[in-house]
């Protein structure tokens, strides 16, 4: 372990949860008879944002679009490596308009962008750790997405096999630590199909390994910037075990934005230069 981790200074694009609601059912978590309080809602996003800045991460923001209760959920917009921007196709008919309004910011801000032809949703399913993406299959993006992300960027992409309609998304049952040749990740192996769960660990024998409970608290729907790991305060036994790693957990609560299935890390896209 080292001495010290080392935070690297990241640059987020985020949205408000202005129009933020629970209008429709796309996964388990989302029963529109159940109201979100929005006060409270902005609040806990504002706290989120304030966490970000106090640790010298870049904040940008995409102005909300009505009727679109969950464009708050940035991370699944698209897909952003060495400055190019693979921009998502939706799963769900109801998020689908989302896409056109990210690309509209990602296009003002001059990056260079392509839409992906088969359903991906972003940062959701893909994460890069380390020499490769790991990518997410089995509920929302397709394989074939997978390919076709490779072929963009140019890096090789892993395919895992989500199986729990609860971890519909790679980022709700799995983040990376620190991103160097060496990267690390922490992960709920049950999310996964026994196939995907050898291929995890055969690449990260020193991965974090959370429970269902943490998993369940979105523990696993974290940020981390190499030192600074911003997490769901529910998920307390994965925060001790982080912490005991020398990370620094800080502790930031979304439980509004649960409701819609997202936590921490949906409300957030990574914009990587
Ligand atoms: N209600 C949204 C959906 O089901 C939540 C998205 C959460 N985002 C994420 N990156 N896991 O699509």
């Amino acid at each position: 372990m080292p001495e010290s981790r080392v935070p690297r200074r990241r640059r987020f694009l985020v949205c408000e949860p202005r129009h933020f609601a629970v209008q429709y059912a796309i996964n388990p978590w989302m029963h529109p008879d159940k109201p979100v309080d929005i006060d409270l809602a902005r609040g806990q996003w504002a706290e989120l944002i304030r966490a970000y800045r106090d640790h010298g991460h870049t904040v940008d923001t995409v102005e909300p679009v009505a009727d679109l209760p969950d464009m708050v959920f940035a991370a699944n917009s698209a897909f952003v490596l060495e400055g190019r921007v693979f921009g998502s196709l939706f799963h769900a008919p109801e998020r689908r308009p989302e896409s056109t309004a990210y690309e509209t910011w990602f296009r003002a801000a001059g990056y260079d962008l392509s839409r992906a032809g088969s359903v991906c949703e972003g940062e959701g399913d893909l994460v890069p750790a380390g020499r490769w993406v790991l990518a997410g299959t089995g509920f929302r993006t397709t394989r074939e997405a997978h390919h076709e992300a490779q072929e963009f960027f140019g890096v090789p992409v892993i395919s895992l096999r989500l199986v729990d309609p609860y971890f519909y998304h790679l980022d709700t049952a799995l983040f990376v630590l620190d991103e160097g040749y060496e990267a690390n990740i922490a992960y709920y192996p049950e999310a996964f199909s026994p196939g995907s769960r050898k291929v995890l660990a055969r690449l990260y024998p020193d991965a974090v390994l959370a429970t269902r409970q943490d998993a369940m608290a979105f523990g696993l729907n974290s940020v981390s910037d190499g030192r600074h790991v911003f997490i769901a305060p529910r998920a307390k036994e994965l925060a001790d075990q982080l912490a005991r790693q020398g990370y620094v957990p800080v502790p930031v609560d979304l439980s509004e934005f649960h409701k819609a299935g997202g936590g921490i890390k949906c409300c957030t896209q990574e914009i990587r230069s």
